[in-house]
């Protein structure tokens, strides 16, 4: 966030307060903030209870003891699948869980019956091929049904699943699977992406060869490139099922049993696996589905229009909306493929009621044009959700008067892969909402900005964005690095999370989030750590150092500029550039591919030797630099930034 972000922040005084209409229909009403400030145990056991269907109801809220060792709900008893798929089949089994949009125009209608044997099916297949309950299953796949089948199979065995987004490369695949040590590892042949074939099962395969712990790879045929399957690792999805029964018992999970691990970018290299257990996790994706999205079952055509690879996905995607039996949209591809306008024409033809996206899509509408939407209805949406980042007032307008024709109130929805579900947003029956701000924690949250000493700011200031309070859906711990858990989020500030964000507090005690206050990007609204970038650039035998910056950027939130030093004898040039661009997107993905590499022979460091970050994203966002006399090496700042300013006219 710049300086100038940051004024236009307190200059916004534009105040939408729900309509009338709106808040005589909605699902969450205030009294729910003044419930939960009571007792907010009480209140998580009273949504606990009434949301999901128990096989033995939990009589234990929230347990402190081993403190921040927090469980919820401990001695219940339940399944997930069972309460995402089972409990829904005798009143509403033919209605459709996802109307699915693959990339070539082929469409899918799955109602919660046939989703329900699918899962069955994939689940009795999975036991067959020795999976078990403990067991954890890799799933590296595109956004096909079968992500969510295989997902909530997993579920019903008990198996935690760990979902690698489509995105990464082998290397990735091979991080996670050694570090959650998988027993399987599903995927797909490929996956559609602009009209391209995303080569699934090639990167398994290179993966395969360093992950001694997967036994089986079950694929899913969906772009039919052929590709070669190993004999007795690799099984075909249609033969493993072909002869399952559509009945599978599910396993009884205790609450505080492992659903899954989702790896996310920390302040190191290596990616810290996130635990989200059973019982708490589904109480806050049900509870917040349902309130923020004030989703009606019966009428409701949702679409949360992220990937399955990212937190969103598995909580507002998957989670949530079939616990709460809502009527989805799922796509497979982009939003500018085949044409610019493919997620307004998605929202005629299903005609659907509420959106959820990302900032940065919202920008990339935005210089597109308005002539997109204008192709379309769009008098069906009633509500508009963001995630991810930041949204700018100005984007924020946008997609009001654009999308949502001026009329539709918009959550801007706070929270992160570790939370579980959304944490600060407006509830859109009560909130008064302002472009830019997520306004306020929701019920049974407990946020609060404080300084360095972990003193609350008063209104109008800023400061650290932290929790005082535990809730139902927060991360357990790092997969095998307890430890690293502890200090990550409960250290900076003892008896406080540390979310890693900045944040204002404006004089009507509005939440403002700056965003990463740590050496973690936000590219698009992924979470992407400079060590990261830094470990791929320093592994290809040209560089000897390198220093990764994230420096905002219009389209994306932030862009990736990378310094690199190279090796004694290398010389720098545009090949190299663009050697070094696709070597990180083969280490990590394409979506750490720095946008702009910056060659010197040297860094700017401090006199012990430290690497002057906050000085070299000063260089990159075109910043006035200050005193720079203390640095060892003053005279490569001034060369660096006339680099920068001749990369950025390139740009
Ligand atoms: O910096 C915040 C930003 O995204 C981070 C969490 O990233 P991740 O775990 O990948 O989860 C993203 C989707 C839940 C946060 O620490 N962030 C997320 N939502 C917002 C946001 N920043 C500002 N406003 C938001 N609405």
């Amino acid at each position: 966030m710049t300086a100038k972000g940051i004024e236009n922040l307190l200059r916004e005084d534009r105040l939408f307060p729900p309509t009338d209409e709106f808040t005589a229909q909605a699902n969450a009403g205030a009294e729910l903030y003044s419930e939960a400030d009571e007792d907010f145990v009480g209140y998580w056991k009273r949504q606990a209870l009434e949301r999901i269907t128990w096989f033995k109801e939990p009589t234990e809220g929230l347990d402190d003891s081993k403190a921040p060792f927090f469980k919820w709900f401990a001695d219940g008893e339940l399944n997930i699948s069972y309460n995402c798929l089972d409990r829904h089949l005798e009143s509403g089994g033919d209605k459709v869980a996802f109307h699915w949009v693959g990339e070539p125009g082929d469409t899918r209608d799955i109602t919660y019956q046939e989703l329900s044997d699918d899962v069955n099916r994939f689940a009795n297949g999975l036991r067959s091929l020795g999976v078990e309950k403990g067991d954890r299953v890799a799933i590296y796949m595109g956004m096909v049904p079968e992500l969510a089948v295989a997902m909530l199979a997993c579920a019903r065995i008990g198996a935690p699943h760990s979902v690698i987004f489509g995105g990464f490369s082998a290397d990735s695949i091979i991080d996670r699977c050694r570090d959650a040590e998988a027993k399987m590892l599903i995927t797909a042949d490929g996956a559609w992406r602009r009209g391209g074939i995303v080569p699934l099962k090639d990167n398994c395969d290179e993966a395969m060869a360093s992950t001694p712990s997967i036994e089986h790879c079950v694929v899913y045929e969906r772009t039919k490139q052929g590709v070669p399957m190993k004999e007795d690792r690799d099984v075909w999805w249609h033969d493993l099922v072909a002869d399952q029964s559509a009945t599978c018992e599910p396993e009884v999970m205790a609450a505080e049993d492992l659903l899954y691990i989702l790896y996310t970018s920390g302040t190191t290299a290596k990616p810290k696996g996130i635990m989200h257990t059973t019982g708490g996790y589904l109480t806050g994706a049900a509870t917040t589905h349902s309130q923020v999205f004030d989703i009606k079952p019966d009428t409701d055509v949702y679409w949360c229009a992220a990937d399955i690879g990212w937190v969103t996905g598995h909580t507002y995607i998957v989670y949530g909306p079939l616990a709460n039996h809502t009527t989805s949209v799922m796509y497979e591809g982009t939003p500018d493929f085949p044409n610019k306008d493919r997620l307004w024409s998605i929202i005629e033809k299903y005609g659907v009621t509420i959106l959820y996206t990302a900032p940065t899509a919202i920008r990339a509408f935005m210089k597109w044009g308005t002539e997109y939407p204008e192709m379309h209805d769009l008098s069906s949406l009633r509500l508009l959700g963001s995630v991810g980042e930041p949204i700018n007032p100005a984007a924020w307008m946008w997609y009001y008067e654009n999308i949502g024709g001026g009329t539709t109130p918009i959550v801007d929805t706070w929270w992160q892969t570790e939370t579980g579900s959304i944490m600060i947003s407006p509830l859109p029956g009560i909130t008064t909402t302002k472009p830019g701000s997520a306004t306020k924690a929701l019920p049974g949250i407990s946020a609060e900005v404080v300084d360095k000493d972990g003193v609350p700011v008063a209104p109008g200031g800023g400061g650290f964005l932290t929790m005082t309070q535990p809730w139902p859906s927060m991360l357990r711990s790092i997969y095998g690095d307890d430890e690293r858990y502890v200090s990550t989020y409960w250290s900076q500030l003892p008896g406080r999370y540390w979310a890693g964000d900045g944040a204002k507090l404006d004089v009507d005690e509005y939440l403002w989030i700056l965003g990463r206050i740590d050496d973690v990007m936000n590219i698009s609204g992924h979470r992407i750590s400079t060590m990261e970038v830094e470990s791929a650039l320093v592994s290809h035998p040209s560089v000897a150092e390198s220093a990764v910056v994230g420096a905002a950027d219009d389209l994306t939130g932030q862009a990736i500029v990378a310094f690199v030093t190279l090796m004694g004898g290398t010389e720098s040039s545009d090949a190299l550039n663009d050697e070094l661009r696709k070597h990180v997107a083969k280490k990590i993905g394409p979506i750490a591919k720095p946008k702009s590499i910056i060659f010197t022979p040297d860094l700017p460091k401090t006199r012990s030797g430290k690497i002057m970050r906050r000085l070299l994203r000063d260089i990159s966002e075109d910043r006035d630099l200050g005193d720079i006399t203390t640095l060892a090496n003053a005279d490569i700042v001034a060369a660096l930034a006339v680099q920068a300013n001749e990369q950025r006219k390139e740009d």
